[in-house]
């Protein structure tokens, strides 16, 4: 079983038949559920919770991500709500995230802890696999589904919302979007050697762009858009995928 979905926000199912699945890790128990999509087992994760009760800064990434390498996964897609900070994506739009600048805070962002293992680092030249990212942009129009453009996620510690002159630095800083929960799931991806990428659904526009920010319509957004987005997700896991066309697998520099 190597294809997983994780979804985020407003995604709490990708369709088709399945069944519930614990997994144990050291890091924590994992539930997910198995799906059989026209023959295709495929993972799906609710990255809050099935009753989206996890708040963003309490996800149990590692156990997460370690949980999906255990059942074999090589590959997900993953989505995220975000606020837009760049006016050229509006709510309601669907961008693909290209890279990220990191002011989460306090969370365990690792699994490179050091002691018996030797000192590693890993490489995030790309930090979301590039041919993840190709392939959806390549089918997005077959599901009827219009991308806006590619994004730099900007990913903050939360719970709280931003403030105003936040998001002005975040702006200059090259952000397009902002959400609380690509970083470190992005990074562990990447130091288990899996393809990893999230397209981001823009439900808001962040803090000071637009008058007030207001958080009433994210559901209507989702359900516009969730369908499509994990339609695409599974046309391309159906088609397969490999590993050639990226250096996930080997993106970790051992000193
Ligand atoms: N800021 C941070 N996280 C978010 C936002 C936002 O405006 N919208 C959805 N997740």
């Amino acid at each position: 079983m190597d294809k997983a979905i994780i979804g985020g926000t407003g995604v709490y199912d990708a369709g088709g038949e399945g069944y519930s699945e614990k997994v144990k890790t050291k890091y924590g128990e994992v539930e997910m559920d198995i799906l059989n999509i026209k023959g295709e087992e495929i993972i799906f994760l609710a990255r809050h919770g099935k009753n989206h009760s996890v708040p963003p800064h309490l996800i149990n990434y590692r156990a997460n991500m370690m949980a999906l390498k255990e059942m074999g996964v090589k590959y997900i897609y993953s989505t995220a709500a975000v606020g837009s900070c760049n006016e050229n994506y509006e709510p309601g739009d669907v961008v693909v995230i290209k890279d990220f600048l990191d002011f989460t805070k306090s969370r365990p962002v690792t699994f490179f802890e050091g002691g018996e293992e030797s000192v590693k680092h890993v490489d995030m030249s790309d930090p979301y696999c590039k041919n993840l990212r190709r392939r959806f942009c390549d089918f997005a129009k077959d599901q009827g589904l219009d991308i806006k453009g590619e994004g730099v996620y900007v990913c903050t510690e939360g719970p709280r919302f931003e403030t105003a002159q936040e998001i002005n630095m975040f702006k200059q800083l090259g952000g397009d979007v902002v959400g609380m929960t690509s970083v470190p799931e992005v990074i562990l991806a990447k130091e288990l050697g899996i393809c990893y990428s999230t397209i981001g659904i823009i439900s808001n526009w962040c803090t000071g762009m637009s008058g007030e920010i207001t958080l009433h319509d994210i559901q209507g957004v989702m359900e516009k858009n969730k369908e499509k987005i994990t339609n695409v997700f599974i046309k391309i896991f159906l088609m397969g995928l490999d590993q050639s066309h990226c250096n996930c697998s080997s993106a970790i520099l051992e000193l």
